[in-house]
């Protein structure tokens, strides 16, 4: 598959360029989401504490991160666990920033959702965050997914419906639900799109206290970006609500 063709593959090689170079968006990401993992999304310091509990607490457990950008939210886990951090994503960008920042028990690859490959039975936990809809066919994904982890594995998922994917009615009936189903796993899932609703409002406000900086840089156009992504809440949660959810999945084999 040639990556230029793959859905916003330009874009992300540009936004990860800036992640690496930009102070203002550092700052952002820390100021709004309480770490800066050069998120593109809503992954906040609470959703990524989330994932801790699962971690297994003994030697040699491994994580895969699908979709993993620069590896900084996998940098963080290690730093929490001792895990042995595995991440991939499309951007050359982002996997070349991530291996000269983390070089101890970690391997980064290049590799496209559905693409790529892992061993079976290998990973103690795989994390999605705002990932899964990248895939041509989420049921074939998880499929592979499933057979990634160990017996006793755990996914996690961050799932954001009204973007990428149609608002459903609820967490049973999204497409991600659909496909664990086919797969034959079993779910928890928590909603928290109201969370989500809030964080967007802070995530608008940081961006624009760092505004200037923003214009200093030559990077004005990411804090427009940054006030198109969060325009949706500013209305009322109700608004929000009808259009958008935010749900956290734990799966299991
Ligand atoms: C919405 S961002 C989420 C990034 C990060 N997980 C977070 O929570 O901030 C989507 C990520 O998936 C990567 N990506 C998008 N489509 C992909 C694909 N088809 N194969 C591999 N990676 C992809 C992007 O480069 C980007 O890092």
């Amino acid at each position: 598959m040639e990556k230029d063709k793959l859905l916003f593959y330009n874009e992300y090689e540009q936004f990860y360029e800036m992640a690496e170079k930009s102070i203002a968006f550092q700052k952002f990401c820390f100021d709004s989401f309480g770490q800066d993992f050069s998120q593109d999304g809503f992954s906040d310091i609470e959703q990524i504490d989330m994932i801790l509990p699962y971690i297994p607490a003994k030697e040699d457990v491994h994580i895969l991160d699908v979709g993993c950008g620069n590896g900084k939210m996998l940098g963080y886990l290690q730093k929490k666990t001792g895990a042995f951090i595995h991440g991939f994503d499309y951007s050359q960008k982002a996997i070349t920033n991530a291996r000269t920042q983390f070089t101890q028990k970690a391997e980064f690859n290049v590799g496209i959702i559905g693409e790529i490959e892992y061993p079976d039975n290998f990973f103690d936990m795989v994390v999605s965050m705002d990932t899964m809809y990248f895939s041509k066919d989420m049921s074939a994904f998880a499929g592979q997914i499933k057979r990634w982890l160990k017996p006793d594995g755990v996914l996690f998922v961050g799932y954001q419906e009204g973007e990428l994917v149609p608002r459903t009615i609820d967490e049973n009936t999204t497409q991600l639900a659909k496909a664990l189903k086919n797969n034959g796993m079993s779910f928890e899932a928590k909603n928290i799109t109201k969370q989500t609703y809030d964080l967007l409002k802070k995530k608008r406000e940081t961006a624009i206290i760092h505004k200037a900086e923003f214009e200093n840089e030559g990077s004005i156009q990411w804090f427009d970006m940054l006030m198109m992504q969060t325009e949706c809440a500013e209305g009322s949660y109700q608004q929000f609500e009808k259009e958008m959810a935010r749900y956290i999945y734990v799966a299991r084999k």
